[in-house]
């Protein structure tokens, strides 16, 4: 992750945060449909208090389809409005302003009753590093007004984007939220995405992870994607979990079947592991597997 966060980053970068709460009528939670739990700030039920808030479940284009129907069951459980997005093509982005009104409606009837305009709803993004933020801000100005890549700590002038036919207002500049660190699971879902780079967890281990997770819970795309004939009929396993001792050879053995294939062998006809990790992981950041998920609620 290119943000380092230390404890007095977090710190402003909640203060910020609840500076900007006071502008806006509604809150845009952004979390990655393929994590939704991982993507998540621990922290932002208590940051965000009673604001109306929406969740959007950006990247809905990558994740698996009857997962994240399970995420907006577990969501709407905790009467929590939530809406999968693709915020690169802009896949039901437009549902966010209907989903908007319907957070506020009491407000809207309200100002109506007394004659009062409903006025534009004024939102702000919040999420992780990589996330998406700046792609939807993007997306919804309709023009390049957000960078990509995030600096916590660093303010600039806030200006308000127009969207939706002046009928949203963004703060152009999201509020940018540390994830859950201390939890190291959380911290290997977000490197095998590519939200946590590769320079700070092992590669090979990444790599390792996500290919026991594949094994587990979509077999077929693996084998499938790589021609694994030999590979036994799928088995469906509820979540990621650590690799044990049972599944390690079955696992290297499909990572040096595929390490082969990809032509990904060192000098002495061993093959790279690190590279094989690699092709693996940028495969399944790629949609190349299929939707994938990497957690249930
Ligand atoms: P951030 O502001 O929250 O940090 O995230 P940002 O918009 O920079 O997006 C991070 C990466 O995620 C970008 O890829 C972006 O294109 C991708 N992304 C954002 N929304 C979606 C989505 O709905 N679907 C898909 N498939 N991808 C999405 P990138 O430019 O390639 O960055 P990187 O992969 O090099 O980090």
């Amino acid at each position: 992750m290119a943000i380092q966060w230390f404890p007095g980053h977090m710190t402003k970068a909640r203060r910020q945060i609840e500076e900007k709460l006071k502008l806006i009528d509604v809150a845009i939670e952004l979390l990655d449909a393929r994590l939704p739990y991982s993507s998540r700030n621990p922290m932002i039920d208590d940051i965000l208090g009673t604001k109306p808030r929406l969740v959007l479940l950006n990247k809905s284009d990558l994740a698996d389809r009857a997962v994240t129907d399970e995420w907006l069951a577990y969501f709407a459980r905790r009467e929590l409005e939530a809406l999968p997005v693709d915020s690169v093509t802009g896949h039901r982005v437009n549902d966010l302003l209907p989903a908007c009104k319907r957070l506020l409606a009491e407000r809207i009837e309200r100002r109506a009753s007394k004659g009062m305009l409903a006025g534009a709803i004024r939102a702000l993004i919040v999420g992780i590093p990589n996330v998406g933020k700046s792609t939807l801000i993007n997306k919804l100005a309709g023009r390049k007004v957000a960078a990509t890549g995030d600096k916590p700590g660093v303010t600039k002038g806030q200006q308000w984007i127009k969207a939706m036919g002046g009928e949203l207002e963004l703060l152009d500049t999201p509020g940018v939220l540390w994830p859950k660190f201390e939890d190291q699971q959380v911290g290997m879902r977000l490197a095998i995405t590519g939200a946590i780079k590769e320079e700070v967890i092992q590669v090979g281990d990444v790599g390792y992870t996500a290919l026991h997770y594949l094994l587990d819970n979509y077999r077929d795309a693996l084998r499938e994607r790589y021609a694994l004939d030999g590979l036994a009929e799928g088995s469906a396993k509820d979540d990621l979990k650590a690799a044990d001792t049972a599944d390690r050879e079955v696992i290297l053995s499909v990572m040096e079947e595929i390490g082969r294939k990809r032509g990904c062998v060192v000098s002495g006809g061993e093959i790279d592991y690190d590279k094989t990790a690699l092709v693996i992981l940028r495969d399944l950041r790629a949609g190349k597997l299929g939707r994938i998920s990497l957690e249930r609620p």
